[in-house]
């Protein structure tokens, strides 16, 4: 965090939401809280609201939320620090220098990126000692050059527990750094030992040429496949791409957005250097973002399976939200552009380029597989299908385009299709109406988050701790003895787990546990996430109570999935005598 945390308190206690927000969007106040047209989609009936005691904006329509930063971020598209200076100069405050704490802060992380590269450095002289051969040829055997290992700094990491460690405490790093790089693992005794062993090395690069992080794959078929390294303070894996140090000095007018490290390696091997890859996880929109400032065009060439094909179905819509032009890659005989360059060569991958469809006719080819034209039903259903997908299409003069063309793959007049699209686009706009409606009426919504990133594993545990967390922001005094009776690892959503952390840590540090805390420090995703949590409120009475019995169904969670046994108990004892007790209070 570039901000002095007292500073940032000061900032959002000067900058009160309301007024904030009221200069943008018309406020209405419903209740505790205050309700407009969210400013950041479109919508007709208002989901957006404010809550003045917790100083948050959300929306229940597109999901946005934060604190008053987030929003001058959103609203005015700038980046967090220069959203506090947009701030700070309303309030009239001054903006602090970097403090020592910043300076630390980036001393760290300027050791952690020297680490990696000494990391790396390792990994790739390991690759090329002579005892190492087998490891050599396993990538000769996968069709690459020497060069291309070089250009990409692969490696191998031993199939030793401390190899790394040692190495690297022989140039100075401690422990502690190599834990926080995310090189180490810690086992359930606290010993810790080398997280890559026995793999060959992929070294994650980047946008300035850091190495910030590692893949690791295994050269047999032993799972997992591939390891990667954890999220640490150098390295976000929803906002890198693989090898976009690489592709962004590019002079092709296009890029290519593969799934796996290997597909980025062989293409640029035959010759296209503006293949990038997101990192074993689905595309974000920060991925997309950063596309776009060094291209306007994508070639999506994820895998021909059907997980590939879905894919790009969803990388499809986070791209065009970043108007990028889109094309989609089919690869016809291969599982991916791996194979397909190794078996047919780097001309036939141009042809397929050159040949590849504008994402909407492919679209209306996916569709038309389903159905026999030349069956007279057929043609209708098949007619029906794609004017519920042209319906999707917001510009209206690209879906005329793809209406003729959907026309003339079913011999029916442009005409006619234009009426059955025109129908869909009726029908959609209703289910968007009463969508908003219900949203409206019942905020809580689903209980799975609506960022599919943040899935909860276990739902009942994730309420619970849901309600810890409402809790705990809405009363601070909560949080005294937490530490002991809630362990973090006790929550089951990574999402939730993260904030709870960060709220004792800021509790025993003396700070508030409030919203503005977060900023920086949580994904977008996982930040409106939050604030959708804390819009549910809290119980007027009984704060304490509540939280006693959050605790024991979170623990008793805990006990059946293996996670925690009472001291000294049989863990089936322990379930069972638990059950009792809850069964005694309130379920949750
Ligand atoms: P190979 O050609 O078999 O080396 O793999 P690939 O590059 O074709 O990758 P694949 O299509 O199997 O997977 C695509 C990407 O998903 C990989 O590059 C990894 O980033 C990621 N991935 C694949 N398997 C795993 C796994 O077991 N665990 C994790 N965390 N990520 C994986
Ligand atoms: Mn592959």
């Amino acid at each position: 965090m570039p901000f002095d945390r007292v500073f940032l308190d000061e900032l959002a206690a000067r900058n009160d939401i309301v007024d904030i927000v009221s200069q943008y969007v018309q406020l209405k106040k419903s209740g505790a809280n205050y309700f407009g047209l969210c400013p950041f989609h479109n919508e007709k009936t208002a989901s957006f609201s404010v809550a003045p005691d917790k100083q948050i904006f959300h929306c229940f329509g597109c999901g946005a939320g934060g604190s008053v930063i987030t929003f001058v971020m959103k609203a005015e598209g700038l980046e967090f620090p220069d959203a506090v200076r947009f701030l700070a100069g309303k309030a009239g405050m001054e903006v602090p220098t970097q403090g020592e704490a910043d300076r630390q802060a980036a001393r760290r992380r300027d050791r952690l990126y020297a680490l990696c590269k000494d990391a790396a450095r390792f990994f790739y002289d390991t690759l090329w000692q002579p005892e190492n051969r087998a490891v050599q040829q396993y990538f000769f055997n996968r069709g690459l050059h020497r060069r291309t290992m070089n250009r990409f700094g692969l490696g191998y990491a031993p199939d030793n527990f401390s190899a790394l460690l040692d190495a690297m405490k022989a140039k100075g790093y401690t422990r502690e750094e190599m834990l926080d790089a995310g090189l180490l693992s810690k086992s359930e005794k606290g010993r810790v030992y080398d997280r890559f062993r026995g793999r060959v090395m992929f070294p994650i690069i980047d946008v300035r040429g850091n190495v910030i992080a590692f893949g690791g794959r295994v050269m047999d078929d032993s799972k997992p496949k591939y390891l990667n390294s954890p999220e640490t303070p150098i390295f976000h894996k929803s906002r890198n791409l693989f090898a976009l140090n690489l592709a962004k000095t590019t002079r092709n007018g296009y890029f290519i957005l593969a799934e796996g490290y290997m597909d980025v390696i062989a293409l640029h091997q035959a010759g296209f250097d503006s293949a990038v890859a997101s990192l074993g996880t689905s595309l974000t929109e920060d991925q997309a973002r950063m596309m776009a400032r060094h291209t306007s065009e994508i070639v999506i060439s994820y895998d021909a399976d059907g997980a590939g094909q879905a894919a790009a179905q969803r990388a499809i819509d986070i791209l065009g939200r970043c108007d990028l032009q889109v094309k989609v890659l089919k690869i016809p005989g291969a599982k991916d552009p791996d194979e397909f360059l190794r078996e047919k060569g780097p001309d036939a991958f141009r042809n397929l380029i050159e040949r590849s469809e504008n994402h909407n006719a492919y679209r209306l080819e996916q569709i038309a597989s389903k159905y026999d034209l030349e069956d007279d039903e057929a043609r209708v259903l098949f007619l029906k299908d794609a004017a519920r997908m042209l319906a999707g299409i917001d510009s209206g003069v690209e879906r005329e385009v793809y209406a003729s063309k959907a026309a003339r793959m079913a011999g029916v007049t442009p005409e006619a299709m234009l009426v059955e699209v025109k129908r869909e686009l009726g029908i959609r706009l209703k289910k968007r109406k009463t969508a908003e409606r219900r949203e409206i009426r019942s905020p809580v919504g689903m209980a799975q988050p609506k960022d599919r990133s943040l899935t909860y594993p276990d739902i009942k545990s994730a309420k619970a701790e849901e309600g810890v967390l409402r809790l705990i922001f809405s009363d601070q005094k909560l949080v005294a003895g937490l530490k002991k009776d809630l362990p973090a690892a006790w929550f089951s959503a990574p999402v939730l787990r993260k904030i709870y952390e960060r709220a004792l840590e800021l509790d025993a540090e003396g700070h508030m546990v409030d919203v503005v805390a977060f900023e920086g420090y949580l994904e977008p995703g996982e930040m409106s996430h939050l604030t959708r949590v804390l819009n549910e409120g809290v119980p007027a009475a009984e704060q304490q109570k509540a939280l006693l019995e959050y605790i024991n169904t979170i623990r008793l969670q805990r006990v059946k999935d293996g996670t925690t046994a009472e001291q000294g108990e049989d863990p089936l004892l322990t379930f069972g005598r638990m059950k009792k007790q809850n069964a005694g209070g309130q379920t949750i």
